[in-house]
Formats: structure tokens, sequence, C-alpha cells
């Protein structure tokens, strides 16, 4: 009887059970999931996920800033591992498959190598990457930013939330979720890394394809931008009398869109958190803080664009004081080309439809791609939507991606 293929060894009913448990962690309301780094239930979706890694003897580790790692044993111990994953983290009103998605499915990739016994040359790793989301903690991709030196560890474990508490406060009690997990070294080197995720966009869908052979990601800028003013009373105080932090905000904002004007529809501009003090309905605002999401596949129009932004905030200050801090640069990303043949290969191989896309989301494959060759593998979410409760996906392009990682991960295991 000849030996399954990985790829048939990929289980869908298993990997679609394991997102309806994972998504009971920090589950909504509205069907969606709040597992928000470092918090309680980030630590418990960490613990369930090792739960079932240690079932079938894969050994977990965890590094200083919090990335979990799992790892089922190569024939040579000394050979670098085949690395996929992706995060656990959500946003506050996340879905169950942005990031969840890519860990499952590496978990599955090693389950299936497990199910067929197979031996492989070097280890295979999968990876739930620590605060990828950043809604919490800024930057995001804070984790595998660290991993790959991108940001030192120092920096980030400083970095405070909106209630003060720093990641160096909130990391320990996540670490202290899976307390077996052996210390691994930041940066340790890796053989290739891929990353299985949902689209988050319409393209594959309205295009009907199932699998995305992703050929880099677009660049990214996010600034935080803080304008003081005065508290004054609202039914007494002249307009020409205010120093108002929110008017002047308001009119920051409002020019930065117009040099984000963009007919072709490619610049991605949002302004997601605006927090307005004292916030009460007669009392002119003193200080307003706000941020802005800008994001573009062109080095050149993000470079140009983005370096505008804080002389825009100064000019519209009004002469009121305003701080501009950019807290996450990335430029574009371009996949290794040879990764992402083998993913074009497996695809090809399973016969599934396919074509080329640039991510227009973040990933942590970005400062994977920094240190190791990458790429990543895209599967269609309903109507492109994400960042959103109602995110969904079919457990059949849930596992038709999970095939396509099972393949490649083998192949680059037997290198
Ligand atoms: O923001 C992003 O693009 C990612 O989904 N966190
Ligand atoms: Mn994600
Ligand atoms: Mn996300």
């Amino acid at each position: 009887m000849p030996q399954k293929s990985i790829a048939d060894a990929v289980r869908e009913d298993r990997l679609w059970q394991r997102h309806v448990d994972l998504a009971k962690i920090g589950a909504t309301p509205k069907g969606g999931v709040n597992r928000q780094a470092l918090t309680p239930a980030d630590g418990k979706g960490r613990a369930l996920v090792t739960s079932w890694a240690e079932v079938r003897g894969f050994t977990t580790a965890v590094d200083a800033i919090g990335n979990l790692f799992f790892r089922r044993a190569g024939s040579d111990p000394d050979a670098l591992p085949v690395v996929c994953g992706s995060h656990i983290d959500t946003q506050p009103t996340g879905g169950r498959f942005d990031g969840t998605y890519g860990v499952l499915a590496g978990l599955e990739a090693l389950e299936a190598a497990a199910d067929l016994n197979l031996v492989t040359k070097r280890p295979l790793e999968f990876v739930a990457w620590m605060n990828e989301e950043g809604s919490r903690f800024q930057p995001a991709t804070m984790g595998s930013s660290v991993y790959s030196g991108a940001n030192t560890l120092d920096a980030m474990l400083a970095v405070t939330d909106g209630d003060g508490v720093t990641v160096g406060e909130a990391l320990p009690a996540t670490i202290a979720a899976t307390p077996r997990a052996a210390p691994r070294e930041l940066g340790a080197p890796m053989a290739a890394y891929l990353e299985a995720h949902i689209e988050q966009g319409p393209r594959l869908e309205n295009a009907r394809k199932t699998v995305g052979i992703v050929t880099g990601i677009q660049g990214c800028r996010w600034f935080t931008i803080e304008v003081l003013g005065d508290e004054a009373h609202a039914g007494t105080t002249p307009l020409a009398a205010r120093k108002d932090a929110l008017r002047r905000a308001l009119n920051m904002i409002a020019a930065i869109q117009d040099i984000m004007a963009d007919d072709t529809d490619t610049v991605r501009f949002t302004v997601g958190r605006m927090e307005v003090f004292p916030n009460s309905p007669n009392t002119v605002p003193s200080r307003v803080l706000f941020t802005i999401d800008f994001r573009h596949p062109d080095l050149a129009v993000l470079t140009d664009l983005g370096d505008r932004i804080a002389a825009i905030c100064e000019a519209k200050a009004g002469g009121q004081p305003v701080t501009v801090r950019e807290t996450y640069k990335v430029p574009p990303t371009t996949f290794d080309a040879r990764i992402v043949g083998h993913v074009r290969e497996a695809t090809r191989r399973l016969d599934l439809s396919m074509m080329d896309i640039v991510s227009g989301a973040l990933h942590d494959a970005k400062y994977m791609n920094d240190i190791c060759p990458s790429a990543m593998i895209f599967v269609p979410c309903e109507k492109g939507i994400s960042h959103n409760e109602i995110e969904n996906a079919t457990p059949e392009d849930l596992a038709a991606g999970a095939r396509v990682l099972a393949e490649v991960l083998i192949a680059l295991a037997n290198e």
C-alpha cells in the first residue's frame, strides 16, 4: 500500500475543530474573539495549543519576548529547522481566523507528519508570535521584530499600554501559562519560514481562487499624534479665545486626508484610535491623542507622503503644543523567490486554483524574511472581511492552504 502523501494526511475535520475550540477562548457575544496580547485569554490560548502539541510529543520553547515555539524533531538534530506559524493574539473585535489559522495549520502539518511517522532531516517547527496585532501594545509584529533584531528586547519590554502597564510587567503571566516551555534563544537561525494566513481582503474570493501565492507585503507606517490645549467652558468661552485640542486635531486629519487622496484607491489611510480629554460634552478638550495607519506598496509614495505628516500637524496646530511619534515603519517586502516557487509548485501539484498576490495586511513573515528565506500562503475569507467579529472562512479552503503548507514544509525539511 503506497504511503499516504503529507497532503492527504492533513485532516480538514481536525483543523476545523481546533479553530472552533480555540475560538472559545476570548469568545465575544457576536461570534468573534477578543484575545489581545498578554491578556489572560492570550495565556489560555497558548496553553490550549501547547496541550494539543504535547499530546503528539512535540516539544515547546519560549523566548525572552514571549514567542512560543513548537518542535517535531528531525533525524539531524543539528540541522536548522523549517519553521511556520503566525499569531493567536487578536484585535479587540477580532475574528476566529486572523493569525490563528497560521498557527493551527502549522500544528496540523506537524500532526500529519506524525500520523505518517514521517522522518524529516530537519526539525519542523511552528510558532505563535507574541503581539502581532499591536492593538494593545504598539508596534504591531512586536515579537517577531525582536526575534529578527529589528527592535531591541529592552525597548519593547518598556512599551506601555493605554493603562500604563508595560510589556515587561504583563509578559511573565503569559509565559507562566506554558510552564513546560524551555528557553529559546532570540534570533536562533532557521532554514526557512512559511506563514499561512487568510487574505483579509476580497481578491481571492472575487477571482474564485483557492490559494494566494504571496509575493510580498506592502509597506506600513504608524504615527501617534498628541495635541494639547486648555479646558474651557463650552457655553461662555468665545471660539477666538479657545485652545481647542480636538478642533486642531480634526484640522490636521482633514489636511492629511487631502494629501492621501488617491483615485486609484491604492493608499490605505486609517485613523483608528482617538482619545479626547476630558471627554465631556460641555468642556473644550485640552488633550487629544489619535493614531494614523498609512500603507502603500510603493516605497517612494510611502516615504514622500509619510514624511509630510509631522509638518502638516505642526502647521495645523495653531500654535498649540503637538507631538508626532512614528511608532511603526516597515518598507514593502518581497518574499524569497525560491520559497515562493515551492509554494507555487505545491499548489500546482495539488491541482488547486491560484493567483499571485501582494499582502495588504502586515505579517510576522515580513521580519522572518529579513533573517531567512520566507514566503506566505493565502486562503480566501468571506467577502474579504477581517478585523471584524464576522470574519469567516470555509473548512475546505483552510485545509487546502494547510495541505500546501505541509507539502512545502516537508520538501524544505529534506533539502
Ligand atoms: O494590521 C494588520 O495588517 C495585521 O492584520 N495585524
Ligand atoms: Mn494576522
Ligand atoms: Mn490582524
